[in-house]
């Protein structure tokens, strides 16, 4: 009689002897998803950075060389400011010629005005004449010329990377 009386109070209602045995494997299991999920994300993060460590560190210019339009798209005597390549396209009296559209102060892109037949800087107030001689402001060198040629295609072609030492004109 005392023998059922012990395991009674041994095994709750309901309790079999793997729950006993198990008591802990709820716990356990938590424990290993948060520890698996630690690792990925410490591998994820060591990817990336591996990704970032190897890829090229390097900028993406765009190219020197610009085709810049054919010769009627510019009238006679306009100054034409192609602000993606930063340059002006002129067509002067004594043909066509490119400036660079980066002011020489501190590389602000200028602006041609109309208005006052001048090349403006918004930056610091530097004005150029449209052959990029400056006429005002801190601006210690004129406006560059730039080498243009006209290609095979009838295109106007700007070379950013080649100035000018005495004016050159383009004639068509
Ligand atoms: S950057 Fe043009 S005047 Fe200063």
């Amino acid at each position: 009689m005392s023998d059922v009386k012990t395991q009674v109070q041994e095994t709750p209602v309901g309790a079999t002897a793997k729950d006993e045995k198990c008591k802990d494997c709820g716990r356990r299991e938590f424990f290993a998803k948060v520890g698996m999920g630690s690792l990925a994300v410490a591998a994820a993060g060591a990817g990336l950075f591996s990704y970032e460590f190897f890829s090229p560190n390097v900028l993406f210019e765009a190219p020197p060389i610009v085709k810049a339009g054919k010769p009627d798209e510019f009238p006679q005597g306009s100054v034409t400011l192609d602000p993606k390549s930063a340059i002006y396209i002129i067509n002067g009296n004594k043909g066509f010629y490119a400036l660079s559209a980066i002011c020489t102060h501190l590389g602000c892109l200028t602006a041609w005005k109309p208005e006052l037949d001048l090349i403006a800087c918004p930056c610091h107030g530097s004005r150029f004449n449209r052959d990029g001689v400056k006429v005002a402001g801190p601006a210690p060198e004129p406006l560059p010329w730039l080498k243009t040629w006209l290609a095979e295609d009838g295109n106007l072609m700007v070379d950013r990377s080649t100035t000018l030492k005495e004016p050159e004109y383009v004639k068509v």
